[in-house]
């Protein structure tokens, strides 16, 4: 048939770039996706193996028993809870409720991919603004570029991959003086503890993202979550789809909601981990930056080796960190690596040694 099918897809997702499935080595040490290196609590397995022979069934509708457990986590009522599969889902909503084709979002960067990723699948345009020497926010500068066509702009805090936390002051100054859509990326809330949700009832147009990926070590599972005023959530759910979340992820993360103990336990060994394994990264002549996360933003400038190479050399030996190298206007030398378990980050250690 004589279909011209290149004519038919929507022109936005013409201009994004392919991706490739990717099956990572089952062996390899794997610190390039910023996860939690422990497994999940046995309570959360167990409340997944209770709930197998039941998904026969579809979840409950919107995740109802789900934002009922984050309502009480975070001290809200479940409607200004949204929960979605992964806080990336939570982004796309956000973006589709927001943003016409040709609107701006203003995007510090270098930041967390799927900001920009998700506003060019619906036609809008990021605004990328950088950010100073130290990665934080150029609040004059984010604020100049404000234009009527701005609609939205994204904070992760802390950020992604460059570890640092914004000070309040420096948030509550943008809430401030802008008048478009705030989001607060809090995916790395329980490591730091620094939040803004408690200014969602004061500033209408903030919304704060939260993510069971990180600190809860359920990246597999798929669920954040944001917290905002109602209207914006009715927005948001009026285009989720009807089981966001599905009757695994919510009976796992509603155990792991209930094991505090378990998550708290895993929290001060990363915080533990940090503080051996940063002096040993920069004995090596490495440059670590401040982390209010579970992973380091690392250069590799004194070495005199680009991440580039690094990131190879490291994957010959079996460990994988991120290559932020030449990325969202970094020079050459920068990569992100988590902090693993205890023998992991020897092993990183061990093979960063063995060369330099
Ligand atoms: C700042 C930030 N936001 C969101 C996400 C995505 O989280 P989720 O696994 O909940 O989709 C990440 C993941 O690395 C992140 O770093």
């Amino acid at each position: 048939m004589n279909i011209k099918l290149d004519s038919l897809f929507n022109e936005y997702i013409k201009n994004l770039s392919p991706k490739q499935a990717i099956i990572r080595g089952e062996n390899a040490i794997r610190l390039d996706k910023g996860e939690l290196p422990y497994p999940p609590s046995p309570k959360v397995v167990q409340a997944i193996a209770e709930t197998a022979n039941q998904i026969n069934r579809y979840p409950d509708v919107l995740g109802g028993s789900l934002r009922t457990a984050l309502a009480d986590y975070t001290g809200v009522s479940p409607e200004q809870i949204v929960i979605g599969n992964g806080s990336d889902d939570l982004i796309e909503l956000i973006v589709k409720i927001f943003l016409a084709p040709g609107e701006e979002v203003i995007l510090p960067r270098p930041t967390f991919f799927v900001y920009s990723f998700a506003t060019k699948v619906v036609g809008a345009v990021p605004i990328e603004v950088a950010r100073k020497e130290d990665f934080s926010l150029d609040v004059d500068a984010i604020i100049n570029r404000v234009t009527p066509q701005t609609k939205v702009i994204f904070l992760a805090n802390p950020n992604n991959p460059t570890a640092n936390l914004e000070p309040r002051e420096n948030l509550l100054k943008i809430l401030e003086k802008l008048d478009s859509i705030v989001v607060i990326d809090e995916c790395y809330y329980e490591f730091c503890q620094e939040t803004v949700a408690d200014l969602v009832d004061i500033y209408p147009n903030l919304i704060v993202l939260r993510s069971l990926s990180k600190s809860f070590g359920l990246a597999g599972i798929r669920v954040g979550y944001a917290i905002t005023n109602h209207k914006i959530a009715d927005y948001l759910y009026r285009i989720a789809q009807l089981f966001p979340v599905n009757k695994l992820a919510i009976a796992a993360s509603r155990a792991a909601l209930k094991d505090r103990e378990y998550i708290q336990h895993n929290i001060n060994q990363i915080h533990q981990s940090k503080q051996q394994l940063i002096p040993a990264l920069e004995k090596l002549g490495l440059i670590v930056y401040p982390t209010a996360t579970n992973f380091l933003f690392i250069n590799s400038k004194p070495l005199g080796i680009t991440s580039g190479d690094l990131v190879k050399f490291l994957e010959e030996n079996n460990v994988l960190v991120a290559d932020f190298g030449g990325k969202q206007g970094l020079e050459p030398y920068y990569f992100r690596t988590a902090i693993g378990t205890q023998e992991e980050n020897q092993i990183l250690l061990q093979a960063l040694r063995s060369q330099f």
